[in-house]
């Protein structure tokens, strides 16, 4: 219905595509059913590498399955851990690093993001990010618990410094639909 205001996954995928680019090195933090996971795969192309988390293996498996029919399933590294264990599977500095948070769509609506396990996981890979490297959370706070961790999560956001990191919302103001807003980091160079 919109091309130039979509939804929140399409703005926070228009700044990724300036951020990853051939060779790159980027985290799904939250690969679900790896539409975001694909998406960076493209990106980072052959001679790059993805690393997605989910704490369900039925989530790695549909997120291998679209890897696998897009043939490009080789430059990622798909891991069963939750997002909050990053910096011990990632150990090299990453140009992006992704969140969408919530629910897996189609899958236990009782499995959410938890704003504890959030907040330890958004440092670690704010953290990785190179210098000028760039972070999205796509926020929903209409699920039970979504609320909470949408408060703590622009609550910290709000926190970082200017000379650290430029953190920008972009927030749909008369939308009823999830998702609602995205939240976009850039580091310093
Ligand atoms: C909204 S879905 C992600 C959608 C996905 N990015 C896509 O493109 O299809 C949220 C996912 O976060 C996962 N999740 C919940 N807690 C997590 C954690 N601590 N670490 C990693 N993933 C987690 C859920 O299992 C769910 O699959």
């Amino acid at each position: 219905m919109y091309s130039l205001l979509p939804n929140a996954v399409i703005l926070a995928k228009e700044y990724v595509a300036k951020a990853l680019g051939p060779g790159g090195r980027a985290v799904d933090a939250t690969a679900g059913n790896g539409h975001d996971t694909l998406f960076l795969a493209r990106l980072a192309g052959e001679e790059g590498r993805v690393y997605a988390f989910d704490i369900q293996q039925a989530a790695l498996d549909n997120t291998l399955e679209r890897l696998r029919a897009a043939g490009v399933d080789k430059q990622v590294k798909l891991t069963l851990a939750g997002h909050e264990e990053m910096a011990g599977y990632v150990t090299e500095p990453v140009d992006v690093v992704m969140f969408n948070l919530g629910y897996l769509p189609g899958g236990d609506h009782g499995i959410i993001t938890r704003p504890e396990t959030t907040l330890v996981a958004v440092k670690e890979g704010l953290t990785l990010l190179k210098p000028g490297g760039l972070m999205t959370l796509v926020v929903y706070h209409g699920h039970a618990g979504g609320a909470e961790e949408a408060r703590e999560v622009d609550e910290f956001a709000a926190g970082l410094t200017q000379e650290e990191f430029a953190v920008a919302r972009l927030s749909f103001l008369n939308r009823r639909q999830a998702p609602h807003y995205v939240i976009i980091i850039e580091k310093s160079r």
